[in-house]
């Protein structure tokens, strides 16, 4: 299959796309060197919307210091449903990698550690001294073994409910319920107002939702025992799948336009639905591709019965086995890593730059929600995202996934949490 090479930099940005905070990236700090020259082809799903917005970002600040260098996005759209994965493997099993690609911190990183796709990258974290500027608790994700192997451009997190202040005004709902019984409420009294109480997007959504559900019951150290194989038969996974049922049933999991988390983010931006639990991506969409003002058109809280938890995911560039312009995509990552290359690519994605170094003056740039969530990371407690590649390898999110898959067809809690137990299995005898 031929790959579309989609350009992304031209050297500025597409309309729209500059933010208070790209422009703060790109804004000269550093003098322009000669940089590498020839191509570089990264490979990344971020091809819409913000998204796309946060890595234009992040390679005009990049050219900046590259001139003479041609970036490009050898990934196909993959707004929705899909992601151009399937294509990234077949590539990397072909020998023929990009010279770099998205992944995210944690489980999936080891895994493509394992299958030997990844080169170490110790030498550039000793150049950049990054061991002492990301945090501690994330660096042994970016590791496997002793080395290093990818670079975090930023921290997301999943645990998040969004909210339409409007549609909760006329409902008598409130923001933030503490609990999942709190938020079953609430969606009640939204429904009677005859909008969508919950929206769910399409694909990975409904396992994102679930995830934070089974977070809610089984607290941080709970849901980190999951991933190691223990508690899927017990009492309060039982309890949170029940749960899950019951947000399902006031929810628009029957809507066939639901394709992507956008579809169901834009229904609760539009004043179509109540709530969305999503990751901040979704603060993005809102803000940036919405329009919307924080507070005013959007509300945001930790998902329910998961305050004080700020449950991560990292993105991460890597460097393949074979990549064929090395040094640009070395450079490349030196810029992923960088404080000017975190703030441009933040500001305009929705997520917080991994980096601790972050000067008070710049952190003023950032928006409400992204100061809140700075402040979240640094007193939270960390525990890592399923859907997002932290927790468990591909094998065992399939397995999940077609647990889930049946789940939706049958609605039973408890065969589903059979098959639950059925899929950590594996894991457990690993
Ligand atoms: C995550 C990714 C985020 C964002 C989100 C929604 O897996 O880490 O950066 O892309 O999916 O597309």
């Amino acid at each position: 299959m031929t790959i579309r090479r989609r350009e992304l930099l031209l050297g500025v940005p597409a309309a729209g796309a500059a933010t208070l905070l790209a422009g703060y990236g790109s804004a000269g700090a550093r003098a322009p060197g000669p940089g590498p020259t020839g191509q570089l082809e990264l490979y990344s799903w971020w091809t819409d919307g913000p998204e796309q917005n946060g890595l234009l970002a992040l390679l005009t600040a990049f050219k900046g210091r590259a001139p003479l260098l041609t970036c490009y996005n050898g990934a196909r759209s993959s707004r929705a449903a899909t992601r151009p994965q399937a294509e990234l493997e077949r590539r990397l099993a072909a020998g023929d990698p990009p010279d770099t690609f998205q992944c995210h911190a944690g489980a999936e990183l080891t895994e493509l550690v394992a299958a030997g796709r990844l080169a170490g990258l110790d030498e550039l974290y000793h150049r950049q001294g990054w061991a002492d500027l990301f945090p501690t608790a994330l660096l042994p994700q970016l590791r496997s073994g002793d080395s290093y192997y990818c670079v975090p451009v930023d921290i997301h997190r999943a645990n998040l409910l969004w909210s339409n202040p409007a549609v909760l005004e006329r409902a008598g709902a409130e923001p933030a319920p503490g609990s999942v019984a709190a938020l079953l409420e609430n969606l009640r009294r939204v429904a009677r107002t005859g909008v969508v109480p919950l929206a769910v997007g399409g694909s990975w959504s409904r396992k994102h939702l679930l995830e934070t559900v089974l977070l809610a019951a089984l607290g941080p150290e709970g849901w980190s025992a999951l991933w190691s194989g223990q508690g899927w038969g017990g009492p309060r996974v039982a309890a949170a799948l029940r749960d899950f049922r019951d947000l399902l049933e006031l929810s628009n999991l029957a809507d066939p336009a639901m394709l992507g988390w956008e579809d169901a983010t834009e229904l609760v931006g539009g004043g179509r639905a109540g709530y969305q639990v999503m990751g901040d991506w979704a603060e993005g969409y809102l803000r940036g591709s919405l329009g919307l003002r924080p507070g005013a058109g959007y509300a945001w809280a930790a998902a329910p019965g998961t305050a004080g938890i700020f449950q991560y995911l990292s993105d991460a560039f890597t460097l393949p086995v074979g990549a064929r312009h090395r040094e640009a995509a070395l450079a490349w990552l030196a810029e992923c890593g960088s404080l000017d290359g975190q703030v441009a690519f933040n500001g305009a994605k929705g997520a917080i730059p991994a980096r601790l170094d972050l000067p008070e003056q710049t952190r003023a740039l950032f928006g409400p929600y992204a100061r809140w969530s700075l402040d979240e990371w640094r007193g939270g407690r960390i525990v890592g995202s399923l859907t997002h590649g932290a927790v468990a390898p591909t094998a065992w999110n399939a397995r999940i996934d077609t647990a889930l898959a049946d789940f939706l067809g049958h609605r039973d809690p408890g065969r589903f949490q059979a098959a639950l137990v059925a899929a950590a299995a594996p894991a457990t005898r690993a």
